[in-house]
């Protein structure tokens, strides 16, 4: 299995702060410890108080990093270790950790792509209303500049936000993520918020002199199984990708999505004056793909697992999602095309911008013996999305590279240790890590590529 002509094409590997870091002693809370630590919210138990232990284990990470021969490593910057409280003063303790995190990374000629928030946010905004507080995003820009202050020179690719639709649906709607809010028509007021936090952000940062700024979406291919869905499978569309690209470009809120939730909000939380800092222009946009959603009519007996359920989504007409063929552990369906349609989302939406796949995995039952880890849908996987996505990029397509996801198994959210995206096993008893197959394939084509 080959990584077909890559040329100049990026490939890294992705992670999030709360998902490995741990030394949750170091730093301040988050809603993602609150909702960890309370009973019965995380599959297995797991918090965040370990993960993978890469707060102690940098040096190794990073050596780990340098023998895949990365070219880019995404990471996201913990809100709660450099500025606990979310506002106010900095950590010296954790902005020194990032500091050797992106020296490390840049001393091993890999480029650090920050996030400044992959869902970490400091309890005490949480308790003021969280996201569907206006406040949060202006929290957010300060914090933003202070990083862009701190790092400008070091760090050459910025995002704001992972996936705000996970925050705001998931977090506040169904409730299956932190915070573990279940308000529908609050969940759409903390969409804007988050969109509006980005926006600031964006002004403020390029103010204090960072470049290569953009934003994380999951895109998803919405398909309707039979005509009769056709209305359905709008609204889901709507929710899950047109809102945060019409926001984003400056457009507001379409008149469709208006009206299809206007059950539960009466959108006073918009402003037309804001579209300016919504629609600040972003020097590039990521795109986060794991699966297609087909849209199908209502199952009589509800699906349990959150790939199944539509819970997350606000004012959901009667439907249920239809995946096809073998299913990830996610539950998720593999298609390989979709990545490019979700690219093909991205480029209508907000024309122009260069495009980067930010994350792409798939969560399978590795079989590990003494001669290592196998995991064949693992890399099958990786090679068939890579490979459509360069064809994409072949035909013209202005995408620019891959972060797998993830480097390592971590903690996967609500899932806890029972997931694992890794392309390196990490033994969640001792944090050992192993290079899978996955990890030494995908090295192979990093190297041979190089030389
Ligand atoms: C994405 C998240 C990432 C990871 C993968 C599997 O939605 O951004 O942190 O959990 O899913």
């Amino acid at each position: 299995m080959e990584i077909r002509d890559p040329g100049d094409f990026e490939l890294g590997v992705a992670t999030s702060s709360w998902q490995i870091e741990g030394d949750i002693a170091g730093r301040g809370r988050c809603t993602w410890d609150d909702f960890s630590e309370t009973p019965g919210r995380v599959i297995d138990g797991a918090t965040g108080a370990v993960a993978c232990d890469h707060v102690n284990r940098l040096e190794e990470d990073l050596d780990l990093l340098a023998w895949l021969g990365v070219d880019a490593y995404r990471f996201s910057i913990s809100w709660p270790r450099v500025m606990p409280g979310g506002t106010g003063s900095l950590s010296s303790s954790g902005l020194e950790f990032y500091d050797r995190l992106v020296d490390g990374l840049l001393a091993r000629g890999i480029t650090p792509v920050a996030t400044l928030y992959h869902w970490d946010l400091p309890s005490e905004l949480e308790a003021e209303g969280g996201w569907v507080n206006r406040e949060t995003a202006h929290r957010f820009a300060e914090y933003s500049e202070a990083m862009a202050r701190h790092f400008a020179g070091r760090i050459g690719r910025w995002a704001t936000l992972n996936e705000p639709w996970c925050t705001a649906f998931l977090g506040y709607c169904s409730g299956y993520f932190a915070p573990g809010r279940t308000e529908p028509g609050a969940s759409l007021e903390a969409a804007y918020n988050l969109i509006l936090g980005h926006g600031l952000a964006v002004e403020r940062m390029r103010a204090a002199g960072a470049t290569d700024i953009g934003i994380v979406l999951n895109l998803i291919p919405i398909v309707a199984e039979t005509p009769s869905m056709e209305a359905a499978a709008a609204h889901a569309d709507g929710l899950q990708n047109r809102i945060f690209l019409d926001l984003l470009a400056g457009r507001g809120v379409s008149n469709e999505v208006r009206a299809s939730c206007a059950s539960i909000t009466d959108w006073s939380f918009v402003h037309d004056s804001d579209n300016v800092t919504l629609g600040t222009p972003i020097d590039w946009l990521g795109v986060n793909y794991y699966t297609v959603m087909r849209v199908a009519e209502p199952k009589s007996t509800e699906a349990a697992s959150i790939g199944q359920d539509t819970a997350h989504i606000p004012a959901c007409p009667p439907m249920s999602f239809a995946p096809r063929g073998e299913l990830t552990q996610m539950g998720w369906e593999i298609y390989p095309e979709g990545i490019v349609d979700a690219l093909r989302i991205a480029e209508r939406g907000l024309p122009g911008v260069p495009l980067w796949i930010c994350e792409n995995g798939v969560a399978v039952d590795d079989v590990a013996d003494d001669a290592g880890v196998h995991d064949p849908i693992r890399t099958k996987y990786l090679a068939d999305h890579i490979n459509a996505v360069l064809d994409a990029r072949r035909a013209g397509m202005d995408v620019r590279g891959y972060f797998a996801w993830s480097l390592m198994d971590n903690l996967e959210w609500s899932s806890g240790w029972t997931m694992q995206f890794g392309i390196v096993r990490v033994d969640p008893a001792t944090c050992e890590r192993t290079p899978k197959d996955s990890a030494h394939w995908y090295r192979s084509q990093l190297l041979g590529r190089k030389t």
